[in-house]
């Protein structure tokens, strides 16, 4: 009997896309001389047949991963270097490669660089021109390497640079509001708890509200950059290699603090990118609550704040409308910050060890919070140095309309020796009567509020204004306008340090 055929062969192969030979078995064409392989990577060989049309385009990823481009070929260039040092490479070889990834370098700066879906991804493709450009040298980079920790070293060399991006640009938004915060250290506003008038707080005050998250924010990254900012290259495909590396010599080049070290890990692992859009989602929604008050602010209803007509659009049925798109758009996008949390979290949830293509759809995910992130605080610090007026007037008056000196009248009764509940009780009945003679409390004369506590005196007025509230809250982190005031200095003099060093990690 004849031995049963491995697997039926069509008679004739499918075309291939894009036309053109198809290197047959052992007899590959020299890529410096060929045209582009419609299938690439130098596994072609195993295959019997071309990559389908649809198989080509699911599975590429160079149309969003060309943005790691610099990243690769700094990460190219180290290896190569280091190879050389480790006596693999060949002198001329390296600077072969060096000229190679230059013009590759220039070429992509200038646009011209030929993207192209069939070269799969930025490595492929940078690596393909590389042997057009370089010829034998080309094809000698990858050795002791793999996509695997290629990719996860492209991604992170991207990803600490989007890191210190975005600190800067935090730092900006915390100046911009620092600057405002000043200007209002002491304009009077209502605080609320539950949405209802609660105490007053001056509007500086509620903006270093904001200036703490924000700093809070800075430290999550500063502490995230430290684990991004660890070189997986020397990891191979999972195993590491048999050649002489120098993994610390390629995390000097390219300013890695550290190895990942375990190589198993070190290609699988994308903690630092959830890390990353966790501290990410974080910051959307601290910008996502100041936005919505300034929603619920620049309404007629509170008319706090005023928003600069160039933030804003207008309705397409009704001429009255004044929309406050800038902030509604940072709410809303804060849930795609979010979403895309939750897509790299559940992404990576059940993947064995060690490196799955599912990791290639860590990308867009990671891009798309950057690129949210970026454009929101940009926008949100443009609005609050240039585009938000307060109005002082409408926040005092909605202050004094609320009652909201009540707890000063009651600390006050405390002082002069009654128990705090009694107080709390004598005051509820003394906002009663204001608000059944439809008045504040210091409107309420001497001999009416008396009537409530026999210890009230002609010196309970002082209390009862709103500057006397403020101004009593007089400690660290109180919104006494002094305090407000140091804060500000604090959190400035915290900042100078920032100047220049990104998150500050390095
Ligand atoms: N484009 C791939 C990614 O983004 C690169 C790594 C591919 N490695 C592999 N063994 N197929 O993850």
């Amino acid at each position: 009997m004849p031995a049963p055929k491995k697997g039926a062969r069509p008679a004739k192969r499918p075309a291939r896309p894009g036309g053109g030979r198809r290197a047959s078995r052992g007899l590959r064409p020299d890529p410096v001389a060929a045209p582009p392989l419609p299938r690439s990577g130098t596994w072609s060989s195993r295959f019997a047949e071309p990559m389908s049309e649809r198989m080509q385009r699911f599975n590429a990823s160079v149309l969003f991963d060309r943005r790691l481009a610099d990243a690769d070929l700094a990460g190219s260039l180290a290896h190569a270097r280091m190879l050389h040092a480790t006596g693999v490479l060949s002198a001329a070889d390296l600077a072969a490669i060096e000229r190679g990834l230059a013009t590759i370098g220039g070429e992509i700066a200038r646009g011209e660089f030929a993207w192209k879906l069939e070269n799969e991804d930025v490595h492929f493709s940078v690596e393909r021109r590389l042997t057009e450009l370089a010829g034998d040298a080309g094809k000698r980079l990858h050795t002791a390497r793999s996509r695997n920790d290629q990719v996860a070293t492209d991604v992170r060399l991207w990803l600490r640079g989007a890191i210190d991006a975005i600190a800067s640009q935090l730092v900006a938004l915390r100046h911009a509001l620092l600057d405002l915060a000043l200007r209002h250290a002491a304009t009077i506003m209502p605080g609320f708890t539950h949405l209802q008038v609660a105490q007053p707080v001056t509007f500086g005050h509620y903006l270093m509200a904001f200036d703490a998250m924000f700093a809070r924010d800075l430290e999550r990254f500063a502490d995230c950059r430290r684990r991004v900012n660890r070189l997986p290259l020397g990891s191979a495909a999972l195993a590491g290699t048999g050649f002489p590396i120098d993994r610390m010599r390629v995390a000097r080049e390219l300013g890695f603090e550290a190895l990942a070290e375990n190589s198993i890990d070190a290609v699988s692992d994308r903690d630092f990118a959830i890390e990353f859009n966790a501290a990410a989602s974080l910051v959307s929604i601290h910008l996502s609550r100041f936005a919505e008050e300034l929603v619920l602010w620049s309404t007629p209803r509170f008319g706090f704040v005023t928003l600069a007509d160039r933030f804003c659009t207008g309705s397409s049925i009704m001429p009255q409308k004044k929309n406050p798109d800038v902030p509604e758009l940072v709410r809303g996008k804060s849930a795609r910050v979010i979403g895309n949390l939750t897509a790299l979290l559940v992404l990576m949830k059940a993947q064995p060890l060690a490196y799955n293509k599912d990791n290639q759809e860590d990308k867009e995910p990671l891009f798309d919070t950057v690129d949210t992130l970026a454009d929101t605080l940009a926008i949100m610090t443009e609005l609050v140095a240039t585009g938000l007026t307060p109005d002082a007037e409408r926040m005092r008056e909605a202050a004094r309309e609320g009652y909201a000196t009540a707890t000063d009248l009651a600390d006050y009764l405390v002082r002069k020796g009654l128990p705090f509940r009694d107080a709390h009780d004598a005051v509820a009945r003394a906002v009663r009567e204001a608000e059944t003679r439809g008045c504040g409390l210091e409107e309420l004369p001497l001999d009416a509020l008396r009537a409530f506590s026999p210890l009230v005196g002609d010196d309970v007025y002082g209390v009862l204004t709103l500057e006397g509230s403020v101004a009593s809250r007089d400690h660290p982190g109180g919104t006494a306008p002094r305090q407000v005031r140091r804060a500000i200095a604090a959190a400035r003099r915290e900042l100078a340090r920032h100047r220049g060093g990104g998150a500050g990690a390095r």
